[in-house]
């Protein structure tokens, strides 16, 4: 179990290249099982849930292999259509491979992704829209098993809320299912507009990605692709917070501006100066943060869920009081027990937290209980007095690629024991 130790205080400087997006590469490596051949995943972070995916795609017959920052993909020999509880649960988004599996096999036999750390995450909407598409769901102790004996057969489809991972499913079997299928109130994330370039290199025929209707109508069967994934938007929101916390003036580069609209604006209203060019983003924070104006996470191109907790921790500090109310997961503050360990002033009632700035946040021993939450901690602690040890790294270590040497290379005096 990795921890890490940070000695706070230190001013950061430099230039970061953000890593590619982690949930671009989840559905992009589950829709290499529908290009049959070989796939070249350029800008493949990483990750431990990347392996997580590698493992499922090798035990579904899959070669996966890596070559520097490529992960090479052969689906020409898939043979499964089951994926075991032991590798559902490694990964909550494994249940990405449904769709796909159910393209490629018109089978697919899984377990529910599990109890949550976020809250109960169900996948009523991914089953249902499946349902609508043509498949024969049994649902028992835990398991699922789904057939599309006759093939999948396109649908028109309305998501009652726009769901990523319902919406990626949806388009994944639908792909290379018989006929068109209408997609109203679809996720609009870019990390699903990316998923379907790479799909649409492939041969699909998707119209609408990332918009709220999508279209698609389905095809045969998808080629092998090269495809680059986009950059992560939530590790470079976590890299502006790490300058907001500290004072600092940082470059990132390799950044899409308008992925980043909704997190740059808050950071704007709390005083820090934001400059895009050619691709690099450079930001440069006051000394103290003004208040944030109240961040309300909301599907794209709403403030993301997934950088509530770093930009809490910047907001920590800041010179007076923040509000955050969380609108997409129910338990998305567990990261607010621990911060106040280290000095921040929180009051959390239901879904919305107050965050009173304090002068000063304190080194202190501190638990990491998921993702985001963990990034956080480790922001906060750049900033603290004194030192933090933060357990739980095996959380950061699913979405965030080598965090501790991108911050140690910006001058954090960080390490993992
Ligand atoms: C994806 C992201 C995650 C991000 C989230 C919201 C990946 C791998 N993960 O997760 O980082 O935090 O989007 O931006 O891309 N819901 C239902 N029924 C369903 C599906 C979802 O009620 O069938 C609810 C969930 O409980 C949650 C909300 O919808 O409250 C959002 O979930 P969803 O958009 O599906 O998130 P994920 O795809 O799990």
């Amino acid at each position: 179990m990795s921890r890490f130790i940070v000695s706070g205080g230190n001013k950061l400087s430099g230039s970061a290249t953000v890593q590619g997006a982690k949930n671009s590469i989840l559905p992009v490596l589950s829709a290499a099982l529908l290009c049959e051949g070989e796939n070249v995943l350029f800008n493949c972070p990483r990750l431990s849930d990347v392996s997580a995916a590698a493992r499922i795609l090798r035990y579904l017959g899959c070669e996966v292999k890596r070559e520097g920052s490529a992960v090479l993909v052969n689906s020409e020999s898939v043979n499964g259509a089951e994926i075991p509880d032991s590798l559902m649960r490694e990964m909550r988004g494994s249940i990405i491979f449904l769709g796909s599996l159910l393209g490629r096999r018109k089978k697919a036999v899984l377990t529910f992704p599990g109890g949550c750390e976020l809250g109960p995450r169900p996948i009523d909407l991914h089953l249902k829209a499946l349902k609508s598409l043509g498949v024969k769901i049994r649902e028992s102790r835990g398991a699922i098993e789904c057939t599309a004996p006759d093939g999948l057969k396109g649908a028109k489809i309305a998501l009652s809320f726009p769901s990523v991972g319902a919406t990626e499913n949806i388009i994944l079997a639908a792909v290379t299912a018989q006929g068109t299928t209408t997609l109203t109130n679809a996720a609009r994330e870019p990390e699903i507009a990316d998923l379907c370039e790479m799909l649409n290199k492939a041969g699909a025929r998707i119209y609408g990605a990332g918009e709220g209707v999508v279209v698609i109508d389905g095809v045969k069967s998808l080629k092998a692709v090269e495809h680059t994934v986009i950059p992560d938007r939530i590790v470079a929101a976590t890299i502006m917070s790490a300058a907001a916390v500290t004072g600092s003036e940082l470059m990132l580069e390799g950044v899409i501006q308008s992925h980043l609209n909704a997190v740059t604006s808050v950071f704007e209203d709390s005083g820090c100066d934001i400059k895009f060019d050619c691709g690099n983003l450079l930001i440069k924070a006051p000394e103290r943060l003004k208040p944030l104006p109240v961040v309300r996470t909301m599907p794209y191109p709403g403030f993301p869920t997934d950088a509530q907790a770093v930009m809490m921790s910047a907001a920590c500090a800041a010179d007076g009081a923040s509000v955050f109310v969380e609108n997409i997961f129910e338990d998305r503050f567990k990261h607010v027990s621990e911060l106040t360990r280290m000095g921040a002033d929180i009051k959390v009632e239901n879904r919305v937290a107050v965050v009173n700035g304090v002068k000063k946040l304190y080194g202190a021993e501190v638990r990491a209980r998921d993702l985001r939450g963990a990034a956080a901690l480790v922001t906060a602690a750049l900033a603290a007095e004194g030192e933090t040890t933060i357990d739980g790294i095996c959380y950061l270590d699913r979405g965030y690629e080598d965090f501790e040497l991108v911050l140690g290379s910006l001058g954090a005096d960080i390490k993992r024991i």
